[in-house]
């Protein structure tokens, strides 16, 4: 049984729906942790109401440096075959990054490239998609590299954006659509059957 690792900031619906997926037997994986640097992210509550150990590691403990270094000696410790960014609203450093290279993958709420980088996270990425006038949004998971929002697509789903959206409304549209993303995502890296090509995730021909 391969082991993952999910590290959220927030609500954790999207930490739920793996959690869901594992359970019902969609998803063959074991939920090593969830690591959050939030006291009162929903994520862990999620976690301890499932029986997944859930580790605080608040940020305003430690500097930058020591912060991050601390992270790597936990996910040293567990060593998972995957760390799944559901919703973590930290950037990694380079050298973490490194030390897992195509070993992590992010959720994020946009149809990446468009929509990412530093500063685009959450519901201002929403804003910035509404503001922009496009028509079409969506979601990326894509493996984390040290340039943010930029390593190689696995896989997105797309949905038009209403006259009458805001924020929020996308925000909540789009939730579904995170949720079996990330999951179909999590499942085709577990299998293996994939190479990476340049920036292009390619599923391998038998
Ligand atoms: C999700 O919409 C995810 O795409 C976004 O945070 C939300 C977490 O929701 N991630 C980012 O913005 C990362 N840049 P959740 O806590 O309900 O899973």
């Amino acid at each position: 049984m391969k082991n993952i690792v999910v590290l959220a900031s927030g609500n954790g619906s999207n930490l739920q729906a793996i959690i869901d997926a594992v359970e019902s037997g969609t998803l063959e994986a074991n939920i090593a942790a969830v690591i959050s640097d939030r006291k009162d992210s929903g994520a862990l509550e999620r976690a301890n109401r499932h029986g997944i150990p859930a580790i605080v590691m608040l940020r305003s403990q430690s500097n930058r440096d020591t912060y991050f270094n601390l992270l790597h000696d936990r996910l040293r410790k567990i060593n998972p075959d995957l760390i799944v960014l559901a919703g973590f609203m930290k950037i990694m450093p380079a050298w973490l990054v490194e030390k897992f290279p195509m070993r992590i993958i992010n959720l994020h709420p946009s149809l990446l490239p468009c929509f990412g980088g530093p500063g685009f996270y959450g519901h201002r990425v929403h804003e910035k998609v509404i503001e922009s006038g496009a028509k079409i949004t969506g979601c990326t998971v894509h493996f984390v590299t040290p340039d943010v929002d930029s390593g190689p697509i696995v896989f997105q789903k797309a949905m038009e954006v209403h006259d009458d959206d805001d924020a929020a409304s996308l925000a909540e549209r789009l939730s579904p659509l995170e949720h079996s993303l990330i999951v179909d995502a999590v499942n085709f890296i577990l299998s293996g059957e994939f190479e990476v090509v340049g920036n292009r995730v390619i599923r391998k021909t038998l």
